[in-house]
């Protein structure tokens, strides 16, 4: 084990609070908001889906933001370290969030792409009336069955140049750091988002139909409440959009100044997060109400999900509506800048671990993460197969990695390690509002149960028919193969040494923060409420 005391480079750290809270909503609006929240709405009972999905929010969403913002800020490390300083045998839960992110990473860059050419492709009407199906799987993505013909390795060029340019530029990002990339980053892109989605919704409800479109989503179906599958998506949904759970809110307020308000923070994050995902559910709804209007047919006709909301219905809303380049300008770009500064977030997980744990710069820990990961998105998303891997590992990656990693996080720290008190202390030190009894029931009961029924749901579901009726052998390498590989490649990489900042003593900077909020720590670890003597005064 290296002891490189001094020697490990000085913490990046966000310019100001207001940087730290612009980027952590740039990582939170993504993808999931604009393409997949409006459907899972819609399909959860529309108007009367607002009622699982805010209890989703206030119980488990919330809670578990302050859960991660707690652990990054008070053991100040990327989520593998902090997790090491909460308890050593804490570690892999790190790994297992870090590895989580480099799934993503590479299938959410192939979406960008895509959001990208269809950018340029909006701008010229390439895909002609009528044809906006076809020319989505046939002509851009050249799309395989994977039954059919394996899993291919023939290159489209349509997906790989653009894939190229998307992580060139968020590699160009991550170089310059936290303060003058990630934190210029979303200064330059978040404001423009809001801008850009700002008109789009108001253009949309200027279209003929936009109401019928309204209508559809919001008017309640209070039988679908009766569905436990429906609480199921909120509590699922809600997760993958406020981005917890997958290390990137415990890194990221890793970077915040020392005396801070962390639940304050987390509340503006929160909440400009979901009034962003239910404008896009305006925005997007009323552009299907336009398009269901000219097609003379009903809006739950035309409302799909994902994907092909966003890459067949959009298009041919821009095809039949007057300035409909506009909107799909407007639409895609959103898209591709949602997409970014969520897919720098993601990054940063990876980023800021190997960092920690090697000791290695900025510079060369960014080329030496978002390279290879380039490599295999260009390998596996850049063919003719790229949809069929693309849906499967989103699907087993978000139940069995985030959801599971969640759940067994909760369990660790709250019922095994015992830390919620040290946590709660910790958030309403500074913070404009306290935590309280509630936060722990949250967290510690309500979190597992939730989480733990959700789970047993999905490996229910996912083992009693093969999912999307692919091949057996497909489900088992992009699926379960992959969830599990993740498990053991974390258990693995926790027992390799550390060189970089493993312990208290190696990071002069943690150890002053120990010092100065007075707290009794394990020198080694920086372990909270050890029952060891506090020696701050001879390590200070
Ligand atoms: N929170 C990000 C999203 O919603 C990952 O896409």
């Amino acid at each position: 084990m290296a002891n490189a005391t001094t020697q490990a480079p000085k913490r990046e750290a966000f310019g100001s609070r207001n940087v730290f809270i612009l980027s952590a909503i740039g990582s939170a609006v993504g993808l999931g908001n604009i393409w997949r929240f409006p459907y899972v709405a819609y399909e959860g009972g529309g108007g009367a889906f607002l009622i699982p999905y805010l209890c989703a929010l206030l119980t488990a969403g919330i809670p578990l933001l302050f859960f991660d913002y707690a652990i990054g800020h008070r053991f100040r490390g990327s989520a593998p370290l902090a997790f090491r300083r909460i308890h050593r045998a804490a570690e892999p839960l790190g790994w297992w969030q870090v590895l989580i992110c480099v799934v993503i990473s590479v299938y959410y860059a192939v979406i960008i792409a895509w959001a990208a050419m269809y950018t340029w492709f909006s701008a010229q009407l390439t895909w002609g009336p009528g044809n906006e199906n076809d020319f989505f799987f046939v002509d851009f993505l050249k799309s395989a069955d994977v039954a059919a013909v394996g899993v291919s390795t023939e290159f489209v060029p349509q997906v790989g140049v653009p894939l190229i340019i998307v992580w060139l530029v968020v590699i160009g990002i991550m170089a310059l750091g936290v303060k003058r990339g990630i934190g210029r980053a979303n200064m330059i892109l978040m404001p423009l988002l809001t801008v850009m989605f700002a008109i789009l919704v108001v253009q949309s409800l200027f279209l003929p139909g936009a109401m019928d479109g309204l209508n559809a989503f919001f008017k309640p179906n209070w039988e679908a409440l009766a569905d436990p599958a429906v609480w199921a998506s909120a509590y699922g949904h809600i997760f993958f959009s406020l981005s917890v759970a997958f290390g990137i809110m415990v890194t990221y307020s890793s970077y915040l100044k020392r005396k801070t308000d962390l639940t304050g923070s987390g509340l503006v994050v929160a909440f400009a997060n979901s009034g962003f995902e239910i404008l896009a559910g305006i925005g997007v709804f009323a552009a299907l109400g336009f398009m269901a209007q000219a097609q003379g047919t009903e809006v739950a006709g035309v409302a799909s999900s994902g994907i092909g909301l966003a890459f067949i219905a959009f298009p041919t809303i821009v095809s039949n509506a007057a300035g409909g380049s506009i909107i799909g300008v407007l639409f895609f770009g959103a898209l591709v800048f949602a997409g970014v500064t969520s897919l720098i977030s993601i990054l940063e997980v990876i980023v800021a671990a190997l960092q920690d744990k090697l000791g290695w710069g900025r510079i060369r820990t960014t080329l030496v993460v978002s390279v290879p990961l380039a490599l295999v998105s260009m390998a596996l998303f850049s063919t003719t197969t790229a949809l069929s891997v693309l849906d499967t590992a989103d699907a087993f990656v978000n139940a069995f990695g985030i959801m599971a990693v969640a759940l067994v996080a909760v369990i660790v720290v709250a019922w095994m390690l015992h830390k919620l008190p040290a946590l709660q202390e910790h958030l309403n030190r500074r913070s404009s509002f306290g935590v309280g009894p509630i936060w722990k029931i949250c967290v510690g009961v309500l979190g597992p149960i939730v989480l733990g029924y959700l789970l047993v749901s999905e490996i229910i579901a996912k083992t009693s028919a093969p999912y999307g009726d692919y091949p057996a052998w497909f489900l088992a390498i992009f699926g379960w193969g992959m969830v599990i590989s993740l498990v053991i490649l974390a258990l693995v990489v926790s027992v390799l040494p550390w060189s970089g900042r493993s312990h208290a003593k190696d990071d002069p900077e943690y150890d002053e923060f120990l010092v100065d909020e007075s707290y009794d720590a394990d020198p080694e670890t920086g372990t909270i409420d050890a029952q060891v003597p506090s020696e701050k005064g001879a390590r200070a």
